[in-house]
């Protein structure tokens, strides 16, 4: 067995097991309706869609409408970013003031994950007001930070972002149609967006029996859109008996997860359900997930047309630009703490 920094282990009840469990995956769900001329189509998958978000909170998706072609040109353009040099990647390094950029040393509930990443947002910059910062007089800005190499790598971000967009603000129409609400309900909350495009490289891992690529969590925003390639890694809590399901890789396929703020808007309706990636010896891994968030200045709490006296709100309105901002530094501060370098 190799060595792996200890920073880096599970206590023994988050180990992944070694037996994968693959039976009765998550659900397969076939957009083609979406194009289809014949509006009677989408309610078939308008219900597929709400039942998935219900049961698993997790699905897959295939006849998506992104081309093949915008994937194929970011998965070799991480690919190449991720196989330079650390010196490298270390010149757009992600930090306390600009949350965006390259970092290897994430952690997942005080365990590190074996994995490095880049993110990028969808729209940018974006100004955060120094009022929710304690002893910060001036406002920051996070903006993207492009490698100089490999070439072409910002076009290929740049043009995949914005298909995968279109599609995550599509399964947002369903899944508003699915709540019994007007297609459009959600389609303000993302006017000024802070989504968020995270490349993920996990490599090889010595002892993957100890550590994870990323620990169990929830996502935070409303929606992720993720790639995963061929190696597969990525398992589900599944909601019936909390076993942990390895979801099998689909050729082509984006997997499709319901987040934290889909939870309060529809008021426990569909749950965020955690989610977590093995690593592997033999083979590294790498995958991309799109997060759809709302605008900073969105106050997110359950939707009045879904709740009433018998079915009151199960969550105080909170402020998305608080919650993200002190999630995405609390990072920096507890790394600071315990003299880890960012
Ligand atoms: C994530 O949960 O953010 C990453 C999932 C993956 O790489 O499969
Ligand atoms: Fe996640």
């Amino acid at each position: 067995m190799g060595e792996v920094d200890p920073a880096f282990i599970q206590d023994l009840e988050h180990r992944p097991k070694l037996s994968i469990i693959e039976a009765e995956g998550i659900p397969l769900i076939d957009l083609s309706p979406l194009y289809a001329p014949d509006p009677k189509a989408i309610e078939g998958l308008v219900r597929e869609i709400g039942n998935a978000c219900k049961d698993w909170g997790f699905f897959q998706v295939i006849n998506h409408g992104v081309p093949l072609d915008k994937r194929e040109k970011i998965e070799i353009a991480a690919r190449k970013f991720f196989a330079q040099p650390l010196e490298e990647k270390m010149k757009i390094r992600r930090d306390e003031k600009n949350v965006v950029g390259y970092n290897d040393t994430d952690h997942t509930k005080n365990v590190r994950d074996w994995k490095e990443v880049y993110d990028f947002l969808v729209e940018e910059p974006i100004l955060v007001p120094a009022s929710n910062k304690p002893g910060e007089k001036e406002e920051t800005q996070w903006f993207n930070q492009w490698p100089e190499s490999p070439p072409q790598f910002r076009e290929a971000c740049e043009e995949y972002a914005r298909e995968v967009e279109k599609l995550a603000l599509k399964l947002m129409g369903l899944i508003a149609l699915s709540l019994g609400l007007p297609e459009d309900r959600f389609k303000s909350y993302f006017k000024d967006q802070t989504s968020v495009t995270r490349l993920n490289h996990y490599p090889l891992c010595p002892s993957p029996q100890l550590a994870l690529g990323i620990g169990r969590h929830k996502d935070s925003g409303a929606l992720t859109v993720l790639a995963q390639d061929e190696v597969g890694g990525l398992e589900v809590k599944r909601k019936t008996d909390g076993e942990w399901i390895r979801v099998k890789p689909t050729p082509n396929a984006y997997i499709i997860n319901v987040a934290d703020t889909i939870q309060v808007w529809s008021n426990d309706k569909y749950d965020s359900v955690e989610h977590r990636v093995v690593v592997n010896s033999e083979k590294e891994r790498f995958s991309v997930a799109f997060f759809l968030n709302p605008a900073l200045y969105t106050q997110v709490k359950p939707l009045e047309e879904l709740t009433n006296k018998q079915n009151p709100a199960k969550y105080m309105p909170y402020s998305w630009e608080r919650f993200i901002t002190h999630r995405l530094l609390s990072n920096f501060k507890k790394l600071k703490a315990e003299n880890i370098q960012i």
